[in-house]
This record gives C-alpha cells, sequence and structure tokens, in this order.
C-alpha cells in the first residue's frame, strides 16, 4: 500500500486502546493529563475523556472549519479504502468493508465530540508543539511515526515521506512534552509481513538521556501478520 500524503483517517477509541496497550491500565491513568498527537478523526481523546482522563488532541487538520473536518476524513477515508482494496499488504481475510463501517462509526462520534469540546481540538504539528516541557502525564502518538516513512524504509510514502531526521526531531518532541510516559503505535513496518520498523530500532538504540523504553505486542489487528508491536517510553526521572 502506498500514499502521497498523510491521511486524515481516525479510529474508535476501543481499537486505539488496544493500539497503546491501556485497556488494562485504566485505573492508573484516570486523572491524568493525555496528548493525543495526532488525533485525526478519531475517538480516542472522547474515550479517554469519559473514562476520566483530562485529553488534549492535536493535528494540523484541526484548523479547518468542523464542516471541512468531516468533508477532508470523508474524502480520505474512501481514497484510503479504494487503494487497500487492491493492496498486496492486506491479509485476505481481513474484513475491509466493516473495517470502513468502523471508521464512519468513528468519525460521526469525533465530530459530536468536538462539537461538545472544541477547545480540546487544537491545531498543530510535529515535530514542533505549542506545550511547555513536561505538560502532560502520557502521550500517544498513533499512525503517524513509522507509517509515513517513504516505502522503501517500510513506510507507506511513495514520495520522500517523513524521514529519520525528522522521526528524531519528532520523537524528541513527543518525549519533551511528556511527564511520565510516550507511546507510539505503530512500530511495525506497513507489510502483509510485518516487522520491526528500522526507525523504531534506531530511536529506541538512541533515547533522549533520563528516558528507557521497549517494545510491547498489540492485540489490535490492522490486517498484516507478523510484527505488532507498539513502542513504550518511560521517564526515569519525572
Ligand atoms: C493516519 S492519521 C492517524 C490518526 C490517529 N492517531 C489514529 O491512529 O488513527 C494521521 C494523522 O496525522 C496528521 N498529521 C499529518 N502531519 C502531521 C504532523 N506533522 N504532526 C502531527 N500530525 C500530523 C494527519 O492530519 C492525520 O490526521
Amino acid at each position: 500500500m502506498k500514499l502521497d500524503r498523510v491521511v486524515f483517517y481516525g479510529r474508535l477509541g476501543e481499537q486505539a486502546m488496544q493500539m497503546f496497550g491501556l485497556a488494562a491500565e485504566l485505573d492508573r491513568w484516570r486523572g491524568s493529563t493525555v496528548l493525543d498527537c495526532p488525533g485525526g478523526p478519531g475517538t480516542l481523546a472522547a474515550h479517554l475523556r469519559a473514562e476520566g482522563c483530562d485529553v488534549t488532541a492535536i493535528d494540523p487538520v484541526y484548523a479547518l472549519p468542523r464542516a471541512d473536518l468531516e468533508r477532508r476524513a470523508l474524502a480520505d477515508l474512501e481514497q484510503t479504502m479504494a487503494i487497500q482494496a487492491t493492496s498486496p499488504t492486506l491479509r485476505s481475510d481481513f474484513d475491509l468493508e466493516a473495517c470502513r463501517q468502523e471508521h464512519l462509526v468513528a468519525l460521526k462520534a469525533f465530530l459530536d465530540d468536538h462539537r461538545a469540546h472544541p477547545d480540546r481540538y487544537l491545531s498543530a504539528a510535529l515535530p514542533d508543539l505549542p506545550f511547555k516541557d513536561q505538560s502532560f502525564d502520557l502521550v500517544l502518538c498513533g499512525h503517524l511515526l513509522f507509517s509515513y516513512a517513504p516505502l522503501a524504509d517500510g513506510g507507506l510514502m511513495a514520495g520522500q515521506g517523513l524521514d529519520l531526521t525528522w522521526h528524531r526531531r519528532a520523537l524528541s518532541e513527543l518525549c519533551r512534552v511528556s511527564r511520565q510516559q510516550v507511546r507510539l503505535y505503530p512500530a511495525h513496518t506497513i507489510a502483509l509481513n510485518a516487522r520491526r520498523h528500522p526507525y523504531a530500532e534506531a530511536l529506541l538504540a538512541e533515547l533522549p538521556a533520563g528516558w528507557r523504553g521497549c517494545f510491547v505486542p498489540s492485540i489490535y489487528d490492522q490486517g498484516h501478520r507478523g510484527c505488532t508491536d507498539a513502542l513504550q517510553l518511560v521517564r526515569l526521572e519525572p
């Protein structure tokens, strides 16, 4: 599968909880400040807020008026589905139509939450976030780093993509704004037989001072085989 830009594409909060291994940890994070970066047209922020977290979501596309957010999400969903329908990176038993319906449910719930809490959805972009150091207890980053690396490096981008230098700056920024943890998913290549993403291995080997990390398998199924790892990073001294 290949794309020529980062798509405005969102998932259900329950799916994101699987991606980040959070479902069994809610008691730990209740009452915490959380950054969803990027939020996309997904419902992780709404889900965590309903569970008692203080959540902010950022995405450069949030600069658009709400009606345009919906139009953009629908256009990107249909384009991505059309590409996935002929993609050799998906397992033959993966139900793409069910997946499409889940994205539509997520989009509707996202728009409802965006309407109810517009101040919690901010327009911003990595690698420069408009937050002070250690502003959030937990920083979550789904389907941006690693996924949008160039095709040749195990990502989705037909052109230049987000290269390793960009990834270094983005990860350093995610760590800067986090007080406790940063979790990234996927940390694997986007391929039928996924493997650990080489950028994720490189970044783990050169973490900012005061951080340690590890790969953690995820139970979220997005239609590949093989590696399902997320990358979890912990600040040693808050
Ligand atoms: C595939 S979506 C992922 C959304 C959600 N985190 C998920 O896992 O479903 C990627 C998102 O990254 C956003 N994006 C693109 N460039 C970005 C940047 N430089 N910094 C932060 N977000 C960016 C896009 O607008 C898009 O909503």
